[in-house]
């Protein structure tokens, strides 16, 4: 792929610092080698995460100016509404703070008399995962066999295993309450879902009359991979695309912090009123009145700026994509054991064939996170047996991949800072041998990763 111009340029910059070496270790060992409890002040690159820590358009900032503050049908929500239903093609639109927010009140209210029941999806995300677990259900993951295969080429490697799924309805030991999909697959390495293969499961959820949702994300690059690879679409905007996906669902969740372009914000937006007007009453219990939902006047417009312009200008996903894809060309040339293909917010790296002297219960995507912050100042994100891995009888049971993520900030970064991240690569690559395993010193119940204590295996 080719590396268009940024279709911007920069009219605020903040400064960054490289720490000396002896402060991080510092740093990582004060945080107890979770990279969760770095000050943002102590990472040099913050590849974290793509969720609510891009660049805002100066479109978006001067809607913060517009923002109506009324607690009850603010103007702000009047055209947050509109453009949600212009983005999704759905009727009920109900706003909520964040996605996990969204999550909260969708499933509280989808799973709240189904104890034991499955919420089947490619590969739900970690807070989607939580809210499942939360509320008794489980979640069953059944992304195609190539979608766990880091290696493997494939143009839709975020497809969900159709087969596996009508294998699960059909079993009557299963209760399956929800079908998901998650566009992209953000777990599985940021691969796309194909309109068909969405297409296919709406008609077998519908066949089956289970509810099926999407997370959307992420949908913007979704129907951009769509767009470029899916026969058919070339000629589509991203737009329509966006639009046709969503409508194939019951409905969908969005956390808007991504694809969204906005710094917080996320919404529901569903074709049944009865299920929206059920999930209004649990909004206001946790989120705010329907028309506000935990956001301000003022984030309403942002998203609804951010929406629009994320469909209408499809140079700024096209360049987006590119950077994923340039940053992975340089690990790649690297002999870095890179996820393929490079997906749509972020490089993945298979610290499973990285490290193999690390087992998985030692957490090696950890380790190489540590790694990263320790020789660069570098922050990713591990995507692992930390994250996804867990006990049952007292027994471990990994993760089915062990992925470092650097999740790319939606126009914030540029070349010179990839190719410092590929430098450290690099390094790190001259070391590997030496690196050793973590151990959990402390953890919570739900979402370890975010809250738990690690120590280095010495
Ligand atoms: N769904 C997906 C696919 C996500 O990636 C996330 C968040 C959520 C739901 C929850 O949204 O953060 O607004 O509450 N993912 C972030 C990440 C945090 O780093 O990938 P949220």
């Amino acid at each position: 792929m080719d590396y268009p111009p940024p279709p911007y340029r920069i009219k605020m910059v903040e400064a960054i610092e490289l720490l000396p070496r002896d402060k991080r270790e510092k740093a990582l060992k004060r945080a107890n080698y979770n990279i969760f409890n770095l000050k943002a002040e102590e990472v040099f690159i913050d590849f974290l995460t793509d969720s609510g820590t891009g660049a805002m358009s100066q479109e978006q900032w001067a809607s913060l100016m517009l923002g109506d503050e009324s607690y009850a049908h603010a103007r702000s929500f009047e055209r947050f509404q509109k453009q949600v239903q212009e983005f999704t093609g759905l009727r009920y639109v109900i706003p909520t703070h964040q996605g996990r927010a969204a999550e909260n009140v969708l499933f509280g209210t989808l799973l709240a008399e189904r104890p034991g029941s499955l919420v089947v999806s490619n590969q739900s995300f970690d807070t989607t995962v939580g809210h499942i677990l939360y509320n008794k259900a489980k979640p069953q993951d059944i992304v195609i066999e190539e979608g766990l295969d880091p290696q493997k080429e494939l143009p839709f490697k975020g497809n969900i295993d159709l087969e596996k799924l009508v294998e699960i309805l059909e079993d009557p030991t299963k209760d399956v309450s929800v079908i998901t999909l998650v566009l992209t697959n953000n777990a599985g390495g940021g691969q796309p879902v194909s309109f068909e293969n969405i297409a296919a499961t709406a008609k077998i959820a519908k066949k089956y009359g289970i509810p099926f949702f999407l997370d959307i994300a992420r949908i913007v690059e979704n129907s951009y991979f769509i767009q470029q690879r899916e026969k058919g679409f070339s000629g589509k905007s991203l737009k329509e695309i966006v639009k046709k996906t969503c409508q194939l669902a019951d409905g969908v969740w969005m956390s808007a912090k991504k694809d969204g372009y906005v710094n917080i914000g996320g919404f529901i937006a569903l074709k049944d009123e009865e299920l929206a007007n059920k999930l209004k009453e649990r909004l206001i219990l946790f989120e705010g009145f329907p028309t506000y939902g935990g956001l301000a006047g003022r984030d309403l417009e942002a998203i609804a700026t951010g929406l629009e312009q994320a469909v209408s200008d499809e140079k700024i996903v096209r360049h987006r994509i590119s950077q994923v894809a340039y940053l992975h060309a340089r690990l790649k040339e690297r002999g870095i054991p890179v996820v393929n293909p490079p997906g749509g917010h972020a490089v993945f790296i298979d610290a499973k064939s990285f490290l193999p002297h690390i087992p998985p219960e030692q957490f090696p995507a950890h380790a190489l996170t540590c790694a990263l912050y320790l020789e660069g100042g570098i922050r990713g994100v591990e995507i692992g047996s930390l994250m996804f891995g867990r006990e049952e009888d007292g027994k471990f049971i990994p993760a089915p991949m062990e992925f470092v993520r650097l999740a790319i900030p939606r126009r914030v970064y540029e070349k010179g800072h990839f190719d410092y991240v590929a430098k450290v690569f690099e390094k790190i690559k001259e070391i590997k041998h030496t690196l050793t395993g973590y151990r959990i010193t402390e953890e919570p119940e739900l979402l370890r990763h975010f809250l738990c204590k690690l120590e280095p295996i010495k």
